[in-house]
């Protein structure tokens, strides 16, 4: 499973660098930077070589293709987050069209995964943290997209987002998905274990009782 770091903080980017796969931003999280989109995501792609997903931040579809083509002028590796709406479904196939790839974002359903697919997205977002937060289980939503991905050899790619807690990651890993994007704090769990600490601790204090 490819791992993906979820913000715009370009410090957290190069901490991690040598372990991620690419990086998705939203609004959001470019917002929390305080810096400008642009310049952000131009910074992005000069530390991570994978997709850096960039979200077009207009309602319909003929602006969203044009804030698109004009986003993936920014770098080879950039590639155009629209929303799951009928507008963004539209642009996703324009943008599909024209060699842009896509990925669809705030998806909820499977159905809405399956529409994304039949428009040639390239990665679809399934947002497993806010289905939690309201009481469904994200991640059967990410085990029925792979299913019916599967059954239909559908290329595009299953990218878990909205990611809470390490235990998302290794589900989502179980489960097949592609890729899992993962804020910073949840990349940060993954590295630890108490038990690899104390070892480590113990391992550091006998080695100065060596002899030399
Ligand atoms: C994914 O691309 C989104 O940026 C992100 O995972 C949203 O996560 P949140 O629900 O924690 O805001």
């Amino acid at each position: 499973m490819k791992l993906f770091i979820d913000t715009a903080e370009v410090d957290d980017i190069r901490k991690y660098a040598f372990i991620l796969d690419g990086v998705t931003t939203n609004p959001t999280l470019i917002m929390k930077s305080g810096r400008k989109f642009e310049d952000v995501i131009r910074e992005i792609t000069s530390i991570v070589d994978g997709p850096i997903s960039a979200e077009v931040t207009s309602l319909a579809s003929e602006e969203m293709v044009k804030q698109g083509i004009e986003l993936s002028k920014i770098h080879r590796n950039v590639i155009i987050k629209v929303p799951c709406t009928v507008d963004g479904l539209k642009a996703c196939r324009e943008l599909t069209k024209k060699g842009i790839k896509v990925n669809v974002t705030l998806i909820f359903s499977a159905n809405q995964a399956l529409l994304a697919a039949k428009c040639g997205a390239f990665v679809v977002s399934p947002f497993i943290g806010r289905l939690d937060d309201i009481g469904q289980t994200g991640l059967d939503l990410v085990e029925e997209i792979v299913e019916i991905y599967k059954n239909y050899s559908f290329k595009t790619q299953v990218l878990v987002a909205s990611v809470r807690n390490p235990i998302h990651v290794k589900a989502a890993a179980r489960i097949g998905a592609h890729i899992c994007t993962c804020p910073t704090n949840v990349i940060e769990s993954m590295f630890r274990h108490s038990l690899t600490d104390a070892g480590l601790q113990k391992f550091m204090e006998d080695s100065k009782k060596v002899k030399k």
